[in-house]
């Protein structure tokens, strides 16, 4: 679904090129979720900008779907880093955002976001305005507007960053709960090992300073729960981890 090859990039604006990432190799299989770990600045949420079309590769380059294109824009779903959801528009409207101009009536379109709402625990919250909502359910009603793009390649940066540790473990489970049905493919970006680990198929771990990126296998059989956190297997995997990430 997606293959990354020797890419290369470097921020210009202020003149002097600074390098952010340097020949970084990633792929991901229709179907896998896939993570991206790394500590701040290690350039992740930059690949996410290169992979949606936001920016060009300086070397290098980006296949979506078989196909090498520098029309990325519109072609995966992407959930940037901060939620970014309209504070005048209701959680319904922001959903709907997507596909408001697209063909077919507006009300048949709600009626489809409705059912997807008693999925994501915001039924009751569907005339809530953004600052009403909790941070859980703001990070789920942009998770569901991302959803809506219909597009089969789903990027999310930090979705669960800026959770307290209680609500982050409930949307583990929750996204646990529904990824099987979800049929997508998740490229996942965060610096939480844990999550990670309990998440994933597969990890990249983008480091800082060596300008590398490595890929771990994460052997987990699924379905998953939240508790597998603590068994041995779980435990071996964290540690081996943690040293890469040293
Ligand atoms: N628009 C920009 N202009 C210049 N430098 C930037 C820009 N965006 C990010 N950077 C720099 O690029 C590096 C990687 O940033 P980023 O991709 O946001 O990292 P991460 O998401 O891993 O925390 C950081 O050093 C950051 O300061
Ligand atoms: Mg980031």
């Amino acid at each position: 679904m997606l293959t990354v090859n020797e890419l290369s990039y470097s921020f210009t604006d202020t003149g002097v090129g600074k390098s952010v990432l340097d020949n970084i190799s990633i792929h991901v299989q229709a179907g896998e979720f896939v993570s991206i770990i790394g500590e701040s600045g290690s350039g992740k949420s930059t690949l996410f900008g290169l992979i949606s079309g936001l920016l060009q590769p300086e070397q290098g380059e980006i296949i979506l779907n078989g196909k090498l294109t520098h029309q990325r824009l519109g072609k995966v779903g992407y959930m940037p880093q901060k939620d970014l959801l309209l504070p005048w528009r209701t959680v319904l409207d922001n959903i709907i955002l997507p596909i408001e101009i697209t063909k077919g009536s507006l009300e048949e379109k709600k009626e489809g976001i409705r059912k997807w709402l008693i999925r994501f625990g915001l039924s009751d919250y569907e005339k809530f305005y953004p600052h009403e909502l909790s941070g859980g359910m703001r990070q789920r009603t942009a998770f569901l507007r991302t959803l809506m793009t219909g597009k089969n390649l789903l990027l999310l940066d930090e979705p669960f960053g800026a959770l307290d540790s209680f609500t982050k473990r409930s949307m583990h489970e929750w996204l646990l709960g529904i990824w099987e049905d979800l049929n997508k493919t998740v490229l996942f970006i965060t610096h939480d090992l844990e999550e990670a680990i309990l998440l994933s198929d597969r990890i990249y771990v983008l480091k800082r300073f060596e300008k590398s990126c490595i890929e771990v296998k994460i052997p987990l059989s699924r379905p998953r729960c939240s508790e597998f956190i603590y068994t041995q297997e779980f435990l071996k995997i964290r540690k081996s981890l943690e040293r890469l990430l040293r």
